[in-house]
């Protein structure tokens, strides 16, 4: 059964626990769909202030809903399109302090303020993006863009 943990110290320093416990969590599993189900599962429920968190996949060129936690969300999203397809087109991280600020930015919430999106590379090609929703604007910081990157490195081992 899976233990809910008080995260202590530093904002790092609960980050730093929060990877192992991923790392523990998907231990042994080979099911990519339920690793990336456990893994969104996992990440809400340490981040306070998040309306959505979770995860596309790439397919046939185009990015498709996969497992997530908040209100349910657009399917597809084509590739260079939104936040999440400029995360793939450029193969880099993108914070976005306010989303109404971003051109181009696809609402699949109404209430997001501010959005992190993470690309998944894998062998060189794009996997998939991990995509988190804020709503309050300038939600994410250097720590948090640093440290979800090392969250999609350590899932990377279990998919
Ligand atoms: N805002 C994203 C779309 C996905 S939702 O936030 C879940 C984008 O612009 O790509």
């Amino acid at each position: 059964m899976f233990e809910v943990q008080s995260y202590t110290g530093t904002k790092s320093q609960s980050y730093e626990q929060l990877l192992k416990q991923l790392d523990s969590l998907l231990e042994g599993e080979d099911s990519v769909t339920a690793n990336l189900a456990n893994a969104s599962a996992l990440l809400n429920q340490f981040l306070d202030n998040v309306n959505w968190v979770g995860f596309y996949t790439m397919n046939h060129g185009e990015l498709v809903l996969g497992p997530f936690q908040g209100l349910p969300a657009c399917v597809k999203i084509p590739n260079g399109k939104g936040v999440c397809g400029t995360a793939t087109k450029e193969r880099a991280t993108q914070l976005v302090p306010d989303v109404h600020q971003f051109p181009g930015h696809i609402a699949c919430d109404a209430q997001s303020q501010s959005e992190i999106v993470v690309p998944i590379i894998v062998n060189d090609k794009i996997f998939g993006v991990l995509d988190i929703d804020a709503p309050i604007k300038e939600r994410f910081d250097e720590t948090d863009h640093h440290y979800l990157e090392q969250f999609v490195e350590t899932l990377k081992k279990h998919l």
